[in-house]
């Protein structure tokens, strides 16, 4: 069922949507994370390189698959599927559209409920006079749900509750109302608070402030390219990760959003405008921030060290103590604006996860736009609770693991296959360039047909089978010496199987430290009944789409006979 206000109010409007729906926590703390992970310099150009192979034309399919899909009554993915080939199984696969959104929504929400409660802190002065460790202790409390130690009483569900709220609140004011009026008002504040920490890290002078060495430092060892990286496949698969999660493809929010483009407008250029601009905030604003400043006062070698187990976290971890030595106003200043900016990217995106959910149950269940987004709310949070409960045990980071990483690529290879190769790459071309106001070029039709799916599935292979310290190399000569493959503990195949708990496991039982050995033994109970509960989650939503396709058969039935 689609009403007459399920549209974008202005091009700019769709614009700074599509934007703000890649432009999000993954900008300003994934982005400077995995590129120190993976050797700073090292990363850049494949990074850049996966941008422009696989980002940009993934853009493109997903602008158009979702535009000719809406011009046929779809807003998601698994009846957008439907309607480029008849063949059922599609409408399986589309559900992922749906799900990698809901789950993603879940715990993504959750971070940006610290955001939340970071500028409260750093309002109410709670950070003042902490040092870095305590400042990290803070963070490892709040996780824990230690029950009062923030002074409000367990703030960390009550903040989750509320971003949860605020968010189904808006989505409920429905498109132009709602998400497009907040994408109008918080792109511009994300990007001036972006200018404003960016200007601070890139002139952050060794001696002054506290600071021990410049910003430039951080910035050289993100920039100095290291061309011998090109030859490490871990490397690229790290860069390829972060494209999707970035821009935001091969979850089904961009097919959503684009669905309601009307049939005639450009999307070849839009898409390029929303995706360039995401690039502009990650490559020039993300990368400014975060290791410029962290380099200055901890040094390359201490910031490596907390980025391997720092993640997500890495920014709540450190960011309080560093902005401190800036004194009381500019401190404050710069806590609010860098928190603040988290806040405002992560909701932008969380909002756009939230469409695919809404835009089914209207199409298909006939839910008006606030009770769809309620029980978006909901579903949101009973997913979300486990993640919140068990962070410690790993929840957190399964859900991010199989469907913010891997369903991702499994999705877009999906989505590309039917494309170009099921729907035709004639149509699928055609589809890109008609009504577009700038010229594609034509070497993306090759692109889009052999290269990107070729590197999708380099991408998904090498996830699959990693090899231990990424040594590619021993890997093999182990296999032809007959002694097998020996899998990374980061390797899907590996993961799988709990290669990870194991082997802490083993050092647990070995260091006969019984406190480890029950949580790791309660940890691998957790992680596998998170395994199975999306599981689960993912077959009730087919059950929802074989309903929804039962009720269009019903229809259609009715109206013949009428
Ligand atoms: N694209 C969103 C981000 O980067 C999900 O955080």
């Amino acid at each position: 069922m689609t009403t007459k206000q399920d549209s974008w109010g202005t091009r700019v409007g769709l614009i700074l949507a599509m934007a703000g729906n890649a432009v999000g926590l993954g900008n300003f703390l994934r982005f400077p994370v995995q590129a120190v992970q993976n050797g700073g310099g090292a990363f850049i150009i494949p990074y850049l390189v996966c941008f422009l192979l696989m980002g940009i034309p993934l853009l493109w399919i997903e602008w158009s698959m979702g535009r000719f899909g809406g011009s046929r009554g779809h807003h998601s993915t698994p009846f957008i599927l439907d309607s480029f080939d008849k063949r059922r199984f599609w409408k399986y696969l589309g559900v992922f559209g749906i799900f990698t959104n809901i789950v993603v929504a879940a715990y993504y929400c959750y971070i940006e409920s610290w955001t939340m409660s970071w500028v409260y802190h750093t309002v109410a002065g709670t950070f003042d006079g902490k040092t870095q460790t305590e400042v990290a202790a803070f963070f490892g409390k709040y996780v824990d749900l230690d029950k009062s130690f923030t002074g409000i009483p367990y703030e960390p569900i009550v903040f989750y509750i509320l971003c949860l709220a605020l968010n189904t609140y808006i989505l409920s004011r429905g498109l132009s109302g709602g998400i497009e009026r907040v994408a109008k008002l918080v792109m511009p504040m994300l990007v001036a608070f972006g200018i404003f920490l960016a200007f601070k890290g890139i002139t952050l002078q060794a001696g002054q402030e506290g600071a021990l060495f410049s910003g430039t430092l951080g910035l050289n060892f993100l920039w100095e390219p290291q061309f011998d990286s090109l030859g490490n496949l871990n490397v690229w698969l790290a860069a390829a990760g972060q494209i999707f999660f970035t821009l935001s493809v091969g979850m089904g929010t961009v097919h959503c959003y684009a669905a309601y483009v009307k049939k005639k407008d450009d999307i070849a250029l839009n898409a390029m405008t929303a995706g360039w601009t995401n690039e502009f905030v990650e490559v020039l604003l993300g990368a400014s921030i975060l290791i410029p400043i962290s380099v200055g006062y901890l040094g390359i070698d201490k910031v490596i060290e907390l980025t391997k187990s720092g993640g997500l976290g890495l920014g709540f971890k450190t960011m309080p103590y560093l902005f401190e030595q800036w004194g009381d106003v500019i401190g404050t200043m710069a806590g609010v604006a860098f928190f603040g900016l988290l806040f405002f990217a992560g909701i932008t995106s969380s909002l756009a996860m939230g469409s695919p959910w809404i835009a089914f149950m209207k199409d298909e269940f006939r839910f008006s736009e606030k009770s769809a987004s309620w029980t978006f709310g909901l579903v949101v949070l009973a997913l979300g609770l486990p993640t919140v409960f068990l962070f410690n045990y790993g929840v957190f980071d399964e859900y991010d693991y199989w469907v913010g990483t891997v369903a991702l690529v499994v999705f877009a290879l999906t989505e590309i296959i039917l494309f170009s190769w099921v729907f035709g790459l004639n149509k699928g071309w055609k589809e890109i360039t008609s009504g577009a106001d700038i010229k594609v070029p034509l070497i993306y039709r090759p692109i889009i047909q052999w290269v990107t799916p070729i590197m999708l599935i380099i991408v998904f292979v090498g996830s699959l089978i990693t090899p231990e310290g990424g040594d590619w190399t021993a890997s093999f000569q182990s296999m032809m010496h007959g002694d097998g493959w020996i899998l990374s503990d980061g390797s899907i195949l590996a993961k799988l199987q709990n290669q990870d708990i194991y082997h802490s496991l083993q050092a647990a039982i070995a260091a006969g430290d019984e406190e480890k050995i029950s949580f790791l033994n309660d940890k691998k109970l957790y992680v596998n009944g998170s395994r199975i509960f999306l599981t689960i989650v993912y077959g009730l939503i087919c059950l929802m789409v074989y309903k929804a396709y039962k009720n269009r058969k019903n229809k259609k039935t009715e109206e013949v006979e009428a």
